[in-house]
């Protein structure tokens, strides 16, 4: 158990599709933790993952940020933060999240907020996006969208790329990809079987 668990309380699930679904994230992300690393979360959400990874794993540090306070779990070290300024100095993680976060933030400004995971991450930064292929991923993606923007009531633009659009991305902005697959669209909840990518991004 790590230091960062002992803070960290033990919720209820808030359904079987949320376990679910969190245990597939924390699975893919196992996939590029190593034992004591010091973790980011950009965009926690209800913080569902990062509990789990501090429940599973001796993490030297356990930290999340996000523009709207959604956390059911408790995670230790909380910001609230513009979107785009990461309130933590240069280096300080070793892995850093952005897990179905970036299709909410404006297009204009997701190369600001990478280049900020970049800035505060010593090793690898993992992308989880919903990646649309065609036109029932595009419908449930813009869906998925407009509904959030209701919920936190905020009427900026949101953007879905395609996984070829974010390799090109991160391609054309200087950040290695050492990882960039397809998720299966049965790995997560099986009435939501969209589209989606892993990248990861790194070693910085
Ligand atoms: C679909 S939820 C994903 C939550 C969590 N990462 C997970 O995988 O369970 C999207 C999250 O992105 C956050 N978000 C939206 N725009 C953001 C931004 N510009 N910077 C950081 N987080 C943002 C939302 O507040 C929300 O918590």
């Amino acid at each position: 158990m790590s230091p960062a668990t002992s803070a960290t309380a033990a919720p209820r699930w808030a359904s079987r599709a949320v376990r679910h679904d969190t245990l597939h994230t924390v699975s893919l992300v196992e996939g590029c933790l190593r034992e004591d690393d010091a973790v980011l979360d950009i965009g926690c959400g209800a913080a569902w993952v990062l509990w789990q990874l501090a429940d599973r794993h001796r993490l030297a540090r356990v930290a999340a940020v996000d523009i709207v306070d959604l956390r059911r779990a408790r995670v230790h070290e909380f910001a609230l933060f513009d979107g785009i300024h990461i309130p933590h100095e240069r280096g300080t993680f070793d892995l850093v999240m952005l897990n179905f976060v970036l299709h909410h933030v404006p297009d204009e400004k997701k190369l600001l907020l990478l280049n900020e995971a970049r800035r505060v991450c010593r090793r690898n930064i993992l992308v989880l996006e919903d990646t649309p292929v065609n036109f029932l991923d595009r419908w449930a993606s813009n869906r998925h969208g407009e509904s959030f923007r209701k919920r936190i009531g905020s009427r900026q633009p949101f953007g879905f790329y395609s996984k070829p659009k974010w390799e090109q991305l991160f391609a054309a902005n200087g950040f290695p990809v050492a990882a960039s697959r397809r998720i299966s669209r049965l790995a997560r909840n099986w009435r939501q079987p969209y589209a989606r990518s892993v990248f990861v991004l790194g070693p910085f």
